[in-house]
């Protein structure tokens, strides 16, 4: 696969002449529609109009049908993954009912921005990471309404200076609402990936996402199981807590890839918790391998995808 040399990403991050993006001021709740009136018009114009992204080569949504299944979790350690492997890699964390990413990755501060006006990305453990949780007070996360959700989700997607980057993978919030949505109809992503645990429950969510997807014309790229078995720290055995296969079983019923199976493993929590994820912290952990499978897995499908669309083209 050919990346983009690391030289190669935008340096604007370290541009001495930053200054703190007015626009973290500028979005809390009511607010937002009033501000910019200038930005504003056209969008209700025309808000089906796609923001494309050009520098971004992947784009790809990590979704879920609940809440609590690792989401977060599997986007931040696959993520660091595909970056080992030599990629440029973004994270945008567009849950705007829980953002979790800037924790997980150990963020405290905000971003700035750049003499253009653009928002520039905090960047570690070599990933360039912004959060729409750096947007709004975190009290106000939870009363987003439809129509100020979707301006700022495409506010977020365009006053962004993510650089030239091979993937950008974006942590949605779970379900099927109006982020999902939106996201979808603004960029033309190259497909999701859905995380789910093995039970049952589950996975009849993983169905109506899936369904979401392929109604909005997204293709999936692949079904990840997370928290799929416990392996003991004392003698490496093996147990499958939940029903084994389950992931497996519904990507084989929706003609989709498996992408692999992540361990339930109190280090994986933990190093989340403390900032620093089980993929950057314990990079020889047999957890840190199966996020690199499951990683390497991802790049050849999103690789097979690619060249299925020059066929096409051709
Ligand atoms: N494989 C795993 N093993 C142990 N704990 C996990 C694993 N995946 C996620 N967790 C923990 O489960 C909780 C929910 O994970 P999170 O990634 O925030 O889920 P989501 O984004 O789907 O809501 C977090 O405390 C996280 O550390
Ligand atoms: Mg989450």
């Amino acid at each position: 696969m050919k990346f983009f040399k690391k030289g190669d990403k935008n340096t604007e991050e370290t541009k001495p002449t930053a200054k703190p993006h007015p626009e973290l001021q500028v979005i809390s709740g009511s607010e937002i529609s009033g501000k910019r009136p200038q930005q504003q018009a056209p969008q209700q114009q025309a808000p089906q109009q796609n923001i494309t992204l050009p520098n971004i080569k992947y784009k790809i949504a990590v979704a879920s049908g609940k809440g609590g299944v690792g989401k977060s979790t599997v986007a931040t350690n696959l993520a660091i993954s595909l970056a080992k492997d030599g990629a440029a890699v973004g994270l945008m964390d567009a849950d705007a009912y829980g953002p979790s990413i800037p924790t997980m990755m150990g963020i405290q501060e905000k971003p700035e921005t750049s003499p253009e006006r653009k928002l520039i990305p905090l960047v570690r453990h070599d990933i360039k990471l912004m959060s729409i949780g750096f947007m709004v007070p975190e009290q106000q996360a939870m009363i987003w309404r439809g129509p100020m959700l979707h301006s700022a989700i495409r506010q977020f997607l365009t006053d962004v200076a993510w650089g030239d980057l091979d993937y950008l993978i974006i942590d949605l919030p779970p379900g099927t609402g109006d982020v999902a949505l939106t996201l979808t109809q603004a960029i033309p992503l190259t497909g999701a990936v859905i995380v789910t645990t093995p039970q049952d429950v589950a996975l009849a969510d993983v169905r109506r996402g899936v369904a979401m997807f392929e109604r909005l014309g997204v293709p999936i790229l692949g079904i990840i199981e997370n928290m799929s078995y416990f392996l003991c720290p004392h003698c490496n055995e093996k147990t499958e807590i939940f029903r084994a296969d389950g992931g497996k079983n519904t990507s084989e019923r929706f003609g989709v890839a498996f992408l692999g199976e992540i361990p339930l493993d109190a280090e994986v929590c933990t190093a989340g918790d403390l900032g620093v994820p089980i993929v950057a912290g314990n990079p020889d952990s047999p957890q840190s391998a199966a996020f690199g499978a499951v990683a390497t897995e991802l790049e050849k499908v999103v690789l097979e995808a690619g060249e299925e669309d020059e066929l096409t083209i051709l």
